[in-house]
């Protein structure tokens, strides 16, 4: 616990039972100091101000017993713990309920889905996360669904300074990402490390939708193998190419950059182990994995599912299809909505014949 300290300012006493609807006034007219807690005296709350409100008595009704009082109010810890705790007293009760408990950081920007029905509230709430996280510079609120092929979101500034780009440190990596442009998932740093954990030094590894090269640089640099990666999304590729360079893993990582349907077979690549996190499709390239792999390896598949049975069936179908014979792990790795979730399935390939082409 911070210590805090009192401080004497003018505030504005009202009975409780009305406490709430003055707050909304006061909220409105954005008069209360947000780093001062309201006091709570018997059946009196007194709000305090801000100190630039001239005027006072002009805001609060008269007849609902409220007056003007010089009150000494407690400093809120200066770094609040959450949204929530920031925003007490600023916004009313039920909207703190609704407010949001978590969001991703990447590199000094926060990402933060606003819920339905706090719109207004966005650029409080970015100021928040700023006051939670003071290493935070930048806040950005997710304004649409991730899309398309470059598997990006609509975003809108929330607060700090407006720019989408930055550089995320993870695991002994650095990742440069432009938000706007590109995918970039912080949540999956563990996972990437798993695989690294799984990948030998002297393997060759596929990476079939590489982003910015979260999965490729995390392999090379933590397991020593060589990795190709190939990206469609030319932004993407770019800084592709540059984590490579601040990674200093050029030569170990070979970026390709197009439709990993035809980088891989253009440059003659075979892996032993291929990565394909693409997971709003992840079938229809499972043909160019077992290309790749030429008979045998292990694939790392990633995609949406309800149930990691379910999902697992659907894989066996899809791969017995294509001609491999394969055993199949499936690993649940986060709730993606409140019946689906992200999985992963490490795929052992033992054996696959040339793919139909249907
Ligand atoms: C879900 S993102 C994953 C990116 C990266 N692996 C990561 O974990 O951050 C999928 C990526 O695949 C790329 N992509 C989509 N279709 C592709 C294709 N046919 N060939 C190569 N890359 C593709 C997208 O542009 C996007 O960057």
């Amino acid at each position: 616990m911070l210590d805090t300290r009192k401080v004497k300012r003018l505030g504005v006493s009202v009975p409780t039972i009305y406490a709430e609807r003055i707050r909304e006034i006061l909220v409105k007219r954005s008069a209360i100091e947000p780093s001062l807690k309201p006091l709570r005296t018997g059946d009196k709350v007194v709000f305090p101000l801000k100190p630039d409100i001239l005027q006072a008595e002009e805001i609060v009704p008269p007849d609902l017993g409220c007056q003007l009082v010089w009150e000494e109010f407690q400093e809120r810890r200066t770094t609040p713990r959450s949204i929530r705790e920031a925003l007490a007293g600023l916004v009313r009760d039920e909207l703190l309920e609704k407010l949001p408990s978590s969001y991703d950081i990447v590199g000094d920007i926060a990402v933060v889905h606003i819920p339905e029905g706090l719109e207004q509230l966005g650029e409080q709430i970015g100021e928040a996360i700023i006051r939670v996280n003071p290493s935070v510079k930048v806040v950005l609120g997710e304004a649409g669904p991730v899309e398309g092929v470059y598997r990006t979101r609509r975003l809108v500034h929330l607060a700090g300074e407006a720019r989408t780009f930055t550089a995320h440190k993870e695991h002994g990596c650095v990742f440069h990402v432009d938000l706007e442009k590109v995918y970039f998932n912080p949540r999956l740093a563990g996972e990437r490390m798993r695989i690294a954990g799984l990948t030998r030094s002297d393997e060759v590894v596929a990476d079939m939708f590489a982003g910015v090269g979260p999965f490729a640089v995390a392999i090379a640099k933590h397991a020593g193998a060589r990795v190709y990666a190939s990206e469609i999304n030319p932004e993407a590729y770019d800084l592709l190419v540059k984590n490579i360079q601040v990674n200093r893993l050029t030569g170990r990582v070979v970026p390709l950059f197009g439709d990993c349907r035809t980088t891989f077979s253009n440059n003659q690549v075979t892996a032993d182990r291929v990565v394909m996190n693409y997971p709003s499709d992840p079938f229809s390239f499972l043909d160019t994995a077992l290309k790749i792999l030429r008979g045998r390896g292990v694939i790392h598949l990633y995609g949406f599912a309800e149930d990691t049975e379910e999902w697992r069936s659907k894989i066996l179908e899809r791969l017995t299809e294509l001609g491999a014979s394969c055993d199949i792990m499936v690993k649940r790795l986060k709730p993606v909505s409140p019946s689906r979730s992200l999985m992963v399935a490490d795929i052992e390939v033992r054996s696959s014949r040339p793919a139909r082409t249907s």
